[in-house]
């Protein structure tokens, strides 16, 4: 099996947060609000501001790997027209559904090493967590630079290696996740300790099976992106996971507001495309 097969099956197989959510399948809307929930009072809690979801009204955007559907339904919810893909069956048809009471959503199961859309087409691109989980993540950046229209603004975020992830600091966190309890579901048999290293923890990110979960240092992102020919306009960290530590949530909101702006696992890109053809 090639490693976009791969990549494909374990999230055909693990769709976001189904690690958490054991009754995942049962009823869409019943699993969407819980999805919300955890976007809004955990996750993407002091993001919003980033993704400025009424601020697109009228334009085109699209979500590239579009999970639940949540970054779509917001902006969609406001007025923006949204086209959204996502590698796996499972995640369209689910984005597909919960865009539904809207009109008739444009939703489609593509691969975004493989934009199924013609240049300069949109006038916002978002991508959500997404683009690390690829073989050839260059390609995908290409491929959001190629539809976007000259001027278009684009949102990314991507796994980050920070100040986390440096030798004795690593250590130590990985020592207190092991003191404290603290695990993703989606990890089995393997815990903190049995680690190899900060990729190998990155990576896990998603679930102990992951394929493909890369982070690098935010300078190194942004000469990927430069590369393509973005233009970096800002960026912010974000996502700090509060729910899986024990005792949660009795954390002050300002203390979740700082692990979340010093050791959120994601960097938030603001991107610009210049070309002019
Ligand atoms: C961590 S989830 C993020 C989902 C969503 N953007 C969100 O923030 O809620 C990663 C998603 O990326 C999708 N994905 C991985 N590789 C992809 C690719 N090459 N093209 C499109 N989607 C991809 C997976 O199927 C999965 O739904």
């Amino acid at each position: 099996m090639d490693t976009k097969t791969k990549v494909r099956h374990y999230w055909e197989n693990h769709p976001l947060y189904s690690h958490e959510l054991q009754d995942f399948n049962r009823d869409i809307d019943e699993t969407f609000t819980k999805i919300d929930n955890i976007k809004k009072e955990d996750v993407e809690k002091f993001a919003l501001a980033y993704w400025q979801f009424d601020k697109f009204r009228g334009k085109k955007l699209l979500d590239v790997g579009c999970g639940p559907g949540w970054i779509s339904y917001n902006y969609l919810k406001n007025g923006t027209t949204v086209y959204s893909f996502d590698i796996t069956y499972k995640a369209s048809s689910f984005t597909k559904n919960i865009l539904d009471k809207f009109g008739s959503p444009k939703v489609c199961q593509a691969d975004a090493e493989h934009i199924p859309f013609k240049d300069d087409y949109f006038d916002i691109i978002v991508s959500s967590g997404v683009l690390h989980h690829t073989p050839n993540i260059l390609k995908t950046f290409q491929e959001c630079y190629r539809v976007l229209r000259p001027k278009g603004c684009a949102k990314i975020t991507l796994y980050y290696k920070g100040t986390l992830h440096k030798g004795p600091i690593f250590k130590f966190i990985l020592n207190l996740m092991k003191l404290l309890d603290i695990k993703h579901p989606g990890w089995k048999d393997k815990q903190p300790q049995h680690m190899i290293d900060q990729d190998d923890f990155i990576r896990m990110y998603d679930g102990q099976d992951n394929p493909i979960g890369i982070g690098k240092k935010t300078n190194e992102w942004i000469k990927d992106l430069q590369r393509v020919g973005f233009k970096v306009e800002g960026y912010e960290y974000h996502f700090f996971p509060k729910r899986f530590i024990p005792l949660a949530r009795y954390m002050p909101n300002f203390m979740h507001y700082l692990l979340d702006k010093y050791l959120g696992t994601m960097v938030y890109f603001n991107l610009k495309k210049l070309k002019v053809k």
